[in-house]
């Protein structure tokens, strides 16, 4: 079968680092259609799974109002529409991941008559868009989707809730491959050299740096800490977040915590890294609709702490393979940070089970099966 998928981020954010994992076993079957140049093409170029960027002009890519943009914009936006209605006549079916992948996606299925898969990686709620790009979304893929896949099913939830058509919507969580997670001890303690972490209690953060994202809340949890606890924040801010970044920095300066915070920025070594630290902490204000970086922390038998709500409450099973707090309450998160530091045994037995069944729950083998015979069904129903 012959895929086209469409994203329209130029930058590698989780759902980008997904696509990238379901569209490799495809080869020259598939093709990833890109709505603007940038990282994630040279990410997949490294993979040698084909690319190409599809449009000719940049479309914002903020989540508030985008969508709507996009809509009232689709004569703007033709020349990439008859581009991917071009495309996919070569394909069997479109592979939507993202919102504006879905505008574009929907449009195009209708004039190239291929079945259209929509791959939610967000929960549709007001706390992440506005209620026209909700009703859009949902409009469109109920009217053009023949398939919704939700990377949880906190964000099956939010589609149902939104008005989504229960038939069209299936759950299948993101795959890792548990190889990748494993680091040799030498190279954990030279990393630990290199950057430092003698004698240190080590909390990481690894996400793109975003209010929501709440490494501000990590930051404050640090200041309580013990002075052997120090983090690092590694990520960039991806979407135009520059004044939160400021605002990072600021809040550093303003708690004396210059030597306890080390902004690392976009790193490509995230299992060596995440392998080096003691713990790694996730802290979305927001409900994050699935968190791969939770997963990852598990598959590399690093204590886990995650912000209670979304996809997070389905992968944390709290004293079992890991910790869950209440967002947005450092507090909380300063407990676990020395619960973890007094309790080390205990911590590690518990990282080393979260290791072992991570390794089989999110196996991205099994995942693309799963995907893999998904697809296969829509692509019969619709040539019969
Ligand atoms: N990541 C990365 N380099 C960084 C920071 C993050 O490769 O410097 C990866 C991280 O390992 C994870 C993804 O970016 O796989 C973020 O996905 P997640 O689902 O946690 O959050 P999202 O940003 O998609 O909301
Ligand atoms: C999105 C979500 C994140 C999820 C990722 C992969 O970027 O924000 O929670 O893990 O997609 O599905």
């Amino acid at each position: 079968m012959k895929i086209l998928f469409l994203d329209q981020s130029g930058k590698p954010g989780g759902a980008e680092l997904c696509l990238m994992d379901i569209a490799k076993p495809y080869g020259d079957n598939a093709l990833v259609g890109l709505f603007a140049d940038g990282d994630f093409k040279n990410l997949l170029q490294q993979q040698q799974i084909p690319v190409e960027v599809l449009a000719t002009q940049s479309i914002q890519v903020r989540k508030q109002s985008s969508l709507l943009q996009a809509l009232g914009s689709v004569g703007q936006l033709t020349p990439l529409i008859n581009k991917v209605i071009q495309r996919a006549r070569k394909y069997d079916l479109i592979y939507a991941n993202t919102q504006k992948a879905l505008v574009v996606g929907a449009i195009a299925s209708f004039f190239a008559r291929r079945p259209l898969v929509y791959h939610l990686h967000d929960i549709l709620s007001s706390e992440h868009f506005s209620k026209t790009n909700l009703r859009v979304a949902v409009t469109l893929a109920n009217r053009f989707a023949s398939l919704v896949i939700a990377n949880s099913q906190a964000s099956k939830k939010a589609f149902l809730q939104a008005g989504g058509q229960p038939e069209l919507i299936e759950v299948v969580y993101n795959g890792f491959e548990p190889k990748k997670y494993q680091t040799s001890e030498e190279d954990i303690r030279q990393l630990q050299q290199e950057l430092g972490f003698k004698d240190k209690f080590v909390v990481g953060h690894f996400s793109r740096l975003a209010p929501w994202k709440g490494q501000h809340i990590l930051i404050s949890a640090i200041a309580k800490s013990p002075p052997q606890v120090t983090a690092i924040l590694v990520g960039d801010a991806l979407f135009g977040e520059q004044d939160y970044v400021q605002e990072l920095h600021q809040q550093v300066a303003e708690l004396g915590l210059e030597n306890r915070v080390r902004f690392l920025g976009f790193r490509s070594d995230i299992p060596q890294l995440m392998s080096a630290c003691n713990l790694v902490a996730h802290t979305s204000t927001a409900p994050e609709p699935f968190g791969r970086v939770i997963v990852e922390a598990m598959l590399c038998g690093t204590p886990v702490v995650a912000a209670k709500a979304g996809g997070a409450i389905e992968l944390v099973e709290p004293g079992i393979n890991g910790f869950l707090v209440t967002p947005g309450e450092p507090q909380e998160l300063t407990e676990i940070i020395n619960i973890c530091l007094q309790e080390t045994e205990k911590t590690v037995t518990m990282a080393n089970h979260a290791r072992t069944t991570a390794s089989q729950n999110f196996d991205v083998t099994t995942i693309n099966q799963q995907i893999s015979q998904l697809l296969k069904t829509v692509d019969l129903l619709h040539k019969s």
